[in-house]
Parts: structure tokens; C-alpha cells; sequence
């Protein structure tokens, strides 16, 4: 089987390179098992099934290079670097590697595998009607507290202002690349880096499907998501 071209206007870059401790032994997690393909491989194929994306470039672990090359080569045309040691690290080595004729440029956790093609497509519209940064959210359902070091409650805070925050998450490039050179400090998402600019970053919504797979229940989960989903397609 060969990989079909891509030929959107819009480059992916994929920090796959964590080692996934909070899932437990295993190997890392972008190559760990859900329905019998590796996180990666769900993660790609629905990128490559959005028609905006044109490249992907994908941050692997230093040692998997290779390996993650091979597992991808029939699924789609990839470009594979080395990983850093930090998410912010290994998105700024996809950034280099990443072609700059791409205006249109959107980081994607492949923790967050199942992420539809929909949602890939929403983030790149949003960018491409002008906003500088977007990213996918959806509200907040726990009641949220602020306590102190002793865990005694501080306060209760509006969870109406709240935002749980997904990715992919997209940007002008020029944006992304002046975030990533002025990074001083770590941050989570890339988002974060662009609000230290002061660059005003938007919302669209997210989707319960792009969940981060991080402790072994949320693997169950995924599942559930993926079963559910082929249910629709029949
Ligand atoms: N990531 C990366 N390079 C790192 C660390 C993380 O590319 N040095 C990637 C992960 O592969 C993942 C995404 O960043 O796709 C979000 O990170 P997280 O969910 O924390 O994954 P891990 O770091 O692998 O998990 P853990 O923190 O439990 O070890
Ligand atoms: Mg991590």
C-alpha cells in the first residue's frame, strides 16, 4: 500500500517524543496499542483525512526514529525528527523541520489520537479567517477549588470563565515561530507561549473525542470513543 499525497495548505507538527509514565510500563506512548494500532497511527490517519492538512511532521522519541518512519510509511508521506526532552522542545524541532511555504501552521498532541478530521478542519478555518492563534476548548463540568499547601480550600472558582483546553491548536506561522524563540520558560501548550507575546488567542469549540489519553483509563475510554464512532459510520 502507498501513502496518498497530501494536498492541503496547512503543516501539522506532532510531539509524539513523551515517554508516557503516567500510562505505566510500556514503552512510549505515541507507539502503545488502542484497537491494535498505535496511538500515532489513529492520530495520522485522521489528520491525513482532514483535506487543509498538507505536511506532517512528527517529533518522535530520539531512539524511534527510525521505527516511527517504517510504522508510517504506508499510512502516510511524514516527515519523522528526533524529539526533545520537553513537549515545548520537541514542537520546536518539528517547527524547524516543518516547510515555512505553510502559512497556516497547528501543533497536535498524538496523545490526543482520536481528534476528528472536523475538529482538525475547525481549528484551521479559524486560523485561516484570520485569528493569529486558536484553540479547541469545551467548559468546564467539576466544580474547581483553589487550595493552599496544606489542601485546605481557598475558594470556589467560577467554572463559567473556565475552558478545558485540546489541541490541534493553530497559529499564523510567523506566530508560532516568534512564540517559540522568545520561550524563556516551559509551558503545556503552545498557546500559552503566544499569550506571553500578548498575541490574543481564540476559541472554537472542542470535541469529547479529542480526549488526552493520559492514565491507563483513559486508553478504556478511547476505546469506547472509537467503537462508538464506527457505530455512526455503519
Ligand atoms: N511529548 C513530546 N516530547 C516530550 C514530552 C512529551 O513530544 N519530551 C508529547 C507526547 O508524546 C504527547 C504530548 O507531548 O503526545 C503531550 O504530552 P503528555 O500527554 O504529557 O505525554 P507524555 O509526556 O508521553 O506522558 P507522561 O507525562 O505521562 O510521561
Ligand atoms: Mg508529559
Amino acid at each position: 500500500m502507498t501513502a496518498q499525497k497530501l494536498r492541503g495548505d496547512v503543516a501539522v507538527l506532532v510531539p509524539a517524543a513523551g515517554a508516557g509514565v503516567r500510562l505505566g510500563p510500556g514503552g512510549p506512548k505515541a507507539l502503545r496499542e488502542l484497537a491494535g494500532e498505535p496511538l500515532l497511527v489513529h492520530a495520522v490517519r485522521r489528520l491525513c483525512a482532514a483535506a487543509c492538512v498538507g505536511q506532517v511532521v512528527i517529533a518522535a522519541p530520539a531512539d524511534s526514529v527510525g521505527a516511527v518512519r517504517a510504522l508510517l510509511a504506508a499510512v502516510a508521506p511524514v516527515d519523522v525528527v528526533a524529539g526533545g526532552a520537553s513537549r515545548q522542545l520537541s514542537v520546536a524541532a518539528a517547527l524547524a523541520a516543518a516547510d515555512p511555504a505553510f502559512g497556516v501552521v497547528l501543533v497536535h498532541d498524538a496523545a490526543r489520537a482520536l481528534a476528528p478530521p472536523a475538529l482538525i478542519e475547525r481549528v484551521a478555518a479559524a486560523v485561516r479567517a484570520g485569528s493569529p492563534a486558536v484553540i479547541p476548548v469545551l467548559p468546564v463540568v467539576d466544580t474547581i477549588k483553589q487550595v493552599d499547601d496544606a489542601g485546605r480550600v481557598l475558594g470556589t472558582v467560577d467554572r463559567a470563565v473556565l475552558r478545558a483546553v485540546q489541541t490541534p491548536q493553530g497559529f499564523r506561522r510567523e506566530v508560532l515561530v516568534a512564540a517559540h524563540a522568545a520561550a524563556i520558560d516551559e509551558h503545556t501548550d503552545d498557546a500559552g507561549l503566544a499569550e506571553k507575546l500578548g498575541v490574543p488567542v481564540h476559541t472554537v469549540p472542542g470535541d469529547e473525542a479529542a480526549l488526552k489519553i493520559t492514565r491507563p483509563h483513559d486508553l478504556i475510554l478511547a476505546e469506547l470513543f472509537l467503537r462508538s464512532a464506527e457505530r455512526e459510520t455503519i
